[in-house]
């Protein structure tokens, strides 16, 4: 029996297998509500062979967004976008698969073009707006200094995470995952590279921590106890003087005694220095750094260039992490988890309509992979 194939639960959600989609920004919202490609995208990722399929960073305020393209949850028409899409997704997903969103809030990395049109700061002609964070230190030179958050605009940030979380209740989803890595808002918070705060906020790791967490505690308490929720984590910023993975374990330890089901450990993104190597499991070395200081009761996932399906068995066989996610990979191919159920010898129900496409029915399975 493989491993990847074998349940998992978080909290109260119970996965069929161990493998996510991760989140991926596809810069096709409109003003935040989601559209026809997200209706494609989403309903094909249903019936990948993954067992959690995470929606895209959504911003929980305008302003948060990474660019004009980005999904939202902070209005009627996204959610209701975003109903229909994961109803329709629901419709088609293979058995047992869940749902889940990241909520993220861009901070000094909102107001961008998308990455395929340059992913550069908006200029003023191009309806920028102003970003804010734990400083006002800009993300790099050339681009445009944040606006530190005082405390009146940090509890309205906390009251938009609360606000997008009680929406994406109402849509239905199995989880929400707090997007605190890549750099985004919370991630500015957490690193001493862009948090330069010297009140409650700012120095210790204890203070650095204080914000994301509040954020936490606050959409902990609002969610129906059927939903789950966890956060995706820097184990390196691959920088001297960034979050180390004992911050990460730190930060996962804490997240846990608040009541998260999981982590997804990354890396990176909070500066354009850091240089992150491309090498098959390069942040693996991360989930299996929290996942033994934080491990038993929260579930550790990997991800990062994992890509064949037996490295990917083998990360859980040798207890890196409790499950993983890919990404690219679902994108070159939405039926990673077919392939990875043949690859490993499992079972997979596919949907009906496919069945005669079955590699034990269809003997063009093993020649279009090149087995034969
Ligand atoms: C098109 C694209 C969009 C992404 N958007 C997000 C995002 O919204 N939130 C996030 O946390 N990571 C995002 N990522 C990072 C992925 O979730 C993933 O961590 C990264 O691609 C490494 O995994 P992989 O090698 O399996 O692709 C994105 C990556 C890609 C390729």
């Amino acid at each position: 029996m493989s491993t990847l194939f074998s349940p998992l639960t978080l909290g109260p959600v119970p996965l069929p297998n161990r493998i996510a989609v991760a989140p991926m920004c596809q810069y096709a919202a409109n003003d935040g509500v989601m559209a026809d490609w997200h209706l494609q995208h989403l309903m094909t990722l249903a019936m990948s062979g993954a067992g959690l399929v995470t929606v895209e960073a959504t911003a929980v305020e305008r302003r948060g967004r990474i660019t004009p393209r980005c999904c939202g949850l902070y209005s009627d028409d996204a959610e209701a976008a975003m109903a229909r899409v994961i109803a329709a997704a629901r419709a088609v997903a293979l058995p047992g698969v869940k749902f889940a969103v990241q909520l993220a809030h861009a901070g000094r990395k909102a107001s961008t073009a998308p990455p395929f049109e340059g992913g550069k700061p908006l200029t003023p002609d191009q309806d920028a707006w102003a970003t804010v964070s734990a400083s006002a230190l800009p993300f790099a030179d050339g681009w445009p200094p944040p606006l530190a958050l005082d405390a009146a605009g940090m509890a309205r940030v906390k009251d938009a995470f609360v606000d997008a979380a009680r929406r994406a209740a109402r849509v239905g989803f199995d989880a929400i995952e707090l997007h605190m890595t890549h750099g985004y808002l919370l991630a500015q918070f957490l690193s001493p590279l862009s948090n330069l705060r010297e009140d409650a906020y700012g120095g210790s790791l204890e203070n650095r921590m204080r914000f994301p967490l509040e954020v936490a505690d606050a959409v902990a308490a609002v969610l129906p106890a059927s939903m789950a929720w966890g956060a995706r984590i820097t184990g390196s910023e691959w920088l001297e003087g960034g979050i180390t993975p004992d911050e990460a374990a730190a930060l996962a330890r804490a997240l846990k005694g608040r009541g998260a089901a999981f982590v997804c450990v990354s890396s990176g993104g909070n500066s354009p220095l850091s240089r992150i190597p491309a090498t098959p499991g390069y942040q693996v070395p991360f989930a299996a750094h929290v996942k033994a200081h934080a491990g038993e009761g929260l579930a550790v996932r990997a991800v990062g260039l994992i890509v064949a399906p037996r490295e990917a068995e083998a990360i859980l066989e040798r207890g890196e992490a409790d499950w993983i996610a890919l990404g690219r990979a679902f994108l070159d191919d939405p039926r990673w988890g077919w392939r990875a159920a043949q690859t490993l010898g499992q079972p997979l129900a596919l949907p009906p309509r496919y069945a005669r496409a079955a590699p034990t029915v269809w003997p063009g399975a093993a020649w279009l992979r090149g087995t034969v």
